[in-house]
């Protein structure tokens, strides 16, 4: 056993001292669920903490601990855990006897596309579930218009547990190998990836294939791939090189969305894709999703076009509660974002500072990503990383990745340590 295996052990025991209940919990869990749960990211080693309550920074946990919360489900909450504006909203409307799945659409759906357009822009809007399948139907969408099959993507990009894009997301000696068994080499092989932040790369990679790359889908400010702004001048180059090789631009605004203003980081770029997607923030803590962008794509979807994209479906889509929850949010954010993001970026930057203070106090180099830059204010999020070569700049996934670790940089999630 090295000094690392020694210290992870050490940090397991003490944890499990700690937090009793998560240690019993997880014994439990093993007899009943794959791997202990349903999303890996939230089985932590040894053993996640249950949570019982969560009010704004704080959850509370199977033993009655409270915990400081940096994770925010997944980045969603915004206004923190179960803020009192959407829970109430919520109890009305359950009280008013509005809120689980009836399968008859309601006039929400239609007040909230309307606020929608006027936050994020957008001629036509459909909702869904979640981003994953955001993110597929865009692409489908992008495919039909164009009759191309291409996809380009970012190496590192992550656009979800959807099948279109699960190829280059982890760091293997490389981006360019598939992230799950199931899907054809041929699926496989229409995904292409590109460099964050290099337009040169770019340029190449539309010299050799533009003429068939139906979408390039990229975050204007990458979130999983280690929280890092996109640059304008890459923004832009995405943008001519798109609209001259006639390839649909589609952001993934699913975590840059709402997050550093009441609408899409796109407008402080004042670059406009083709087609967006949103989540997280956008469904207010509920599982919803959405797609918009220009009317001739997304009315693909519709019957004027034959509903040529089976962009369609989902007993749960425009999901009551969740329109309830997304409308409200949204609303709010709207009402308040002069307070909010200064407020929200200005803690932010005190929690990355203040994080790097600590660990440099150690004599330990970390640099806390997730800063604006000069078109992107600060925001809230922020996520760790351990420099091993000083003076690199993070700009691209491959600068966090994994396997560069020993090379370059070592990663740690944005998940605050349980208080071990
Ligand atoms: C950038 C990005 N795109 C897409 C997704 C997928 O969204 P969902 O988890 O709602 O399917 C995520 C989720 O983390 C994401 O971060």
């Amino acid at each position: 056993m090295n000094d690392n295996d020694r210290l992870l052990e050490d940090l397991g025991r003490r944890y499990l001292e700690a937090y009793p209940h998560a240690g019993r919990e997880w014994d439990r869990a093993a007899d009943s669920l794959i791997g202990g749960g349903s999303h890996t990211l939230r089985l932590f080693s040894p053993a996640p903490f249950r949570i019982g309550e969560s009010r704004g920074a704080l959850v509370t946990d199977g033993d009655g601990q409270e915990i400081l919360d940096f994770w925010q489900g997944h980045y969603t909450n915004i206004l923190g855990h179960n803020p009192p504006v959407i829970t109430e909203a919520l109890t009305k409307g359950f009280e008013a006897g509005y809120g689980l799945q009836s399968g008859i659409v309601d006039s929400l759906q239609i007040d909230f596309a309307e606020l929608l357009q006027r936050q994020i822009g957008g001629e036509r809007i459909r909702f869904t579930t979640s981003g994953a399948l955001a993110n597929q139907y865009a692409i489908m969408l992008a495919r039909a218009f164009t009759n191309r099959s291409l996809i380009l993507k970012i190496g590192g990009g992550w656009q979800g547990a959807q099948a279109l894009t699960l190829k280059g997301v982890s760091f293997r000696d490389g981006y360019d190998h598939a992230e799950t068994e199931g899907l054809s080499q041929d699926m496989m092989d229409r995904v292409l990836l590109a460099r964050y932040n290099d337009p040169a790369n770019l340029e190449e990679l539309f010299r050799q294939h533009g003429d068939e790359i139906a979408c390039f889908i990229l975050e204007p400010w990458m979130g999983m791939g280690g929280f890092m702004a996109a640059t304008v001048e890459y923004l832009r180059t995405a943008r001519e090189l798109t609209s001259h090789y006639g390839t649909v631009l589609i952001f993934d605004e699913i975590i840059s969305g709402f997050r550093f203003r009441a609408g899409g980081v796109h407008t402080l770029y004042g670059i406009e894709p083709e087609l967006s997607t949103y989540a997280k923030i956008v469904g207010g803590g509920m599982p919803l999703a959405v797609v918009c962008g220009r009317e001739e794509i997304m009315r693909l979807c519709g019957p004027e076009a034959g509903r040529r994209v089976k962009f369609d479906g989902g007993t749960f889509s425009a999901h009551p509660a969740a329109l309830l929850a997304g409308f409200t949010t949204v609303e709010y954010l709207a009402a308040h974002e002069d307070e909010i993001y200064p407020e929200l970026g200005r803690l932010g930057e005190k929690m990355r500072r203040g994080v790097e203070e600590v660990f440099s106090r150690a004599g330990i180099p970390v640099i806390c990503t997730g800063d604006g830059n000069e078109v992107v204010p600060d925001s809230s999020v922020g996520m760790l990383h351990f420099p091993v070569d000083e003076g690199l700049e993070i700009i691209s996934p491959e600068h966090v990745s994994r396997r560069a670790l020993h090379r370059a940089y070592r990663r740690t999630s944005a998940v605050a340590p349980p208080g071990v």
